[in-house]
């Protein structure tokens, strides 16, 4: 009896399967394992978890279904597989090959030394290869921002076709098989496959009736190419070689750090010196890979501020610029010298510089912008004043995607060129799918080019753009407070006397503030009419000021409760903060009433 290497029905019998060799696929018995339902960005648990039998194979083999039951031929085109190089990356890569062409896969694109990632993932899957060889899809093995080790988390999450995270569906179809999966499929006989040099490798079954490719790709190819069509990279060199002008690129041990080496090294021939923390280590060497003031600690102490943002002391010279990036390359912080850029700041300024950017300029102009819900209003006064379509959107990037692809879903409405962002460090534009860490860099430097064309004349800074940016604006005095670890129970039953409230909150005067309205954010989807509910408690005041309340959707363990405290201000536009935001903080704690849901109202991480 002929088989070929894909297996159409799992209660095929395979054990007659000759000639296929490396290429026979076996059958394995498993059953369901509990909790392994996609949060915001994948499957995130534990390393040990992953680890334990089946627990890889029993969610891999469940989107291999959905995606085949959804439509995918996976025997054509090509599947991506790269990671942010935590541990258990390695040995996670080759189980999914196996399964893989067990599954019918016929070409693999692996990064090198498994590397690839998030943004880099979404532009292969775009840019790479002819038509027949377009990637279908991608599994990404990181857990993001979150620790590393054989003690911490990791995670898998899985991409489309059009770059992005797979839509909700497909994740609920996926869970839905998780729960009532009977075997799994795999090539045990399948070679490992040399992951640390670039190169196909070509395994045909025995009798030559099938073959599989497994192509290990160079990690930062075509992310690099395109973003070197996105921005100036000449006047960004001339920047960067100014005098007076230094800058330093943290990526804090995760995966950033090839990109940041070919780019900023490579080709912008800056000095390695101006990297940091770029080697990639499977623990991010014990660190936090998050790009905050916190946790970025090494950084933030270069630039000459303490966790709060404050002026430190230091000796010697501090630099013009400082970034930093997470475990995946998705996210982004920005520094000037002994100056902090919000999140939200940065997607501002980067939303009215934007013209800059050849990418922007090249079509037209920027046509729209959106942010979540939580991230602060200072980018809608840029969007009201250039007169740009704007969105606001849960938390979550899945959001933005619609948006970005709303000229293919539905004819007419171009919402493209498109730049959008969240208070989580998150910034980005619609080359690609997924927020993008080293293009806001790139975006900032190109911003920076601009403003300074004389290398002759002083140094226009990331101060000075910021502060010339809120005297044209106004200033959206803007923290979260995190609290993290806590207990689950508590935090939910806080969100949910505060949710009940909401009716009798409206109206009710709160020191010297008056809520005009209490409510559940509430968002519908403009392009395919989706409805996401209960998105974060808002406490909108008369005057604009906002505090918002979230549970995180992506908390490793317990409940990490998100407050988010904003208040607006057209001329008082030099105040620490923290003072300006006394009076609405105090309040907010009064509001939520933490300390006595959850005993605490001291935070863990202040941004
Ligand atoms: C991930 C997503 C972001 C989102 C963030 C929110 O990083 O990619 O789009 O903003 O999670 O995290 P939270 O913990 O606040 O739910």
């Amino acid at each position: 009896k002929f088989v070929t290497g894909k297996i159409e029905d799992v209660d095929l019998d395979v054990s007659d399967a000759v000639g296929l060799g490396a290429l026979k696929p076996t059958v394995v018995k498993s059953s369901p394992i509990s909790g392994q339902e996609p949060g915001t960005s994948g499957l995130r648990k534990k390393t040990k978890e992953f680890m334990s039998e089946n627990y890889l194979n029993n969610f891999v083999q469940s989107v291999f279904d959905a995606v085949i039951a959804g439509g995918t031929n996976v025997s054509e085109g090509t599947l991506m597989i790269g990671g942010d190089g935590r541990y258990y990356n390695d040995k996670a890569i080759q189980t999914i090959i196996k399964m893989g062409v067990a599954n019918g896969v016929k070409r693999f694109w692996i990064g090198k030394d498994g590397l690839l990632s998030t943004p880099a993932v979404s532009a292969t899957i775009r840019e790479r290869g002819p038509v027949w060889q377009k990637s279908f899809g991608a599994f990404i093995l990181t857990a993001s921002h979150n620790p590393g080790g054989p003690d911490e988390d990791f995670g898998i999450k899985y991409n489309t076709q059009n770059g992005g995270p797979a839509p909700e569906y497909l994740m609920q179809d996926t869970f839905a098989n998780t729960k009532s999966i009977k075997n799994y499929k795999i090539c045990s006989d399948f070679p490992e496959v040399d992951i640390s040099e670039v190169g196909s490798t070509t395994v045909v079954s025995e009798d030559g009736s099938s073959s599989v490719v497994v192509e290990v790709i160079p990690s930062t190819q075509s992310h690099v190419a395109l973003l070197k069509t996105i921005f100036d990279f000449d006047a960004i060199k001339a920047l960067l070689d100014r005098e007076d002008f230094t800058m330093v690129y943290d990526s804090m041990h995760g995966v950033n750090g090839p990109y940041s080496k070919t780019v900023f090294v490579d080709e912008l021939g800056q000095p390695e010196s101006v990297l940091t923390n770029h080697i990639p280590k499977d623990d991010f060497n014990g660190g936090h890979a998050d790009p905050n003031l916190t946790y970025a600690k090494e950084l933030v102490a270069t630039m000459g501020l303490n966790s709060k943002g404050e002026k430190i002391d230091v000796t010697g010279p501090i630099p013009s610029f400082g970034a930093a990036a997470d475990g995946d390359g998705d996210r982004n912080m920005i520094l000037g010298t002994q100056f902090f850029v919000t999140p939200s700041d940065s997607l501002a300024v980067i939303v009215a510089n934007a013209n800059c950017i050849p990418f922007f300029r090249s079509q037209g102009g920027l046509k729209a912008v959106a942010r979540s819900m939580p991230t602060s209003g200072a980018v809608d006064l840029v969007a009201k004043d250039l007169n740009l379509d704007f969105f606001e959107t849960p938390t979550g990037w899945k959001f933005f995607g619609n948006l970005m692809d709303s000229k293919v879903i539905f004819k007419g409405k171009d919402y493209t060129p498109f730049i959008c962002g969240e208070e989580s460090f998150g910034t980005g534009s619609d080359h690609v799918r997924e927020k993008d860490g080293i293009w806001a860099v790139l975006a900032w430097l190109n911003i920076l080019a601009a403003h300074n064309p004389d290398a002759s004349k002083p140094l226009v800074t990331v101060e000075d753009i910021v502060k010339q940016h809120w005297s044209k604006y106004g200033r959206n005095y803007y923290c979260r407070w995190d609290f993290e670890g806590m207990d689950k129970d508590g935090a939910t039953a806080m969100m949910n006397k505060m949710r009940a409230e909401s009716a009798s909150n409206t109206g009710r005067t709160v020191g010297s503030y008056t809520i005009s309205t209490a409510d559940d954010f509430k968002y519908v989807d403009p392009v395919d009419g989706s409805v996401a509910q209960k998105q974060g408690i808002r406490f909108l005041m008369s005057d604009g000021s906002r505090i918002i309340f979230r549970l995180s959707g992506t908390a490793g363990s317990g409940a990490t409760v998100r407050m988010y405290i904003e208040q607006y201000e057209s001329e008082k536009l030099d105040l620490p903060v923290a003072t300006a935001l006394e009076e609405l903080t105090k309040i907010a704690l009064e509001l939520c009433d933490i300390k006595t849901f959850c005993g605490t109202e001291t935070p863990t991480v202040i941004t």
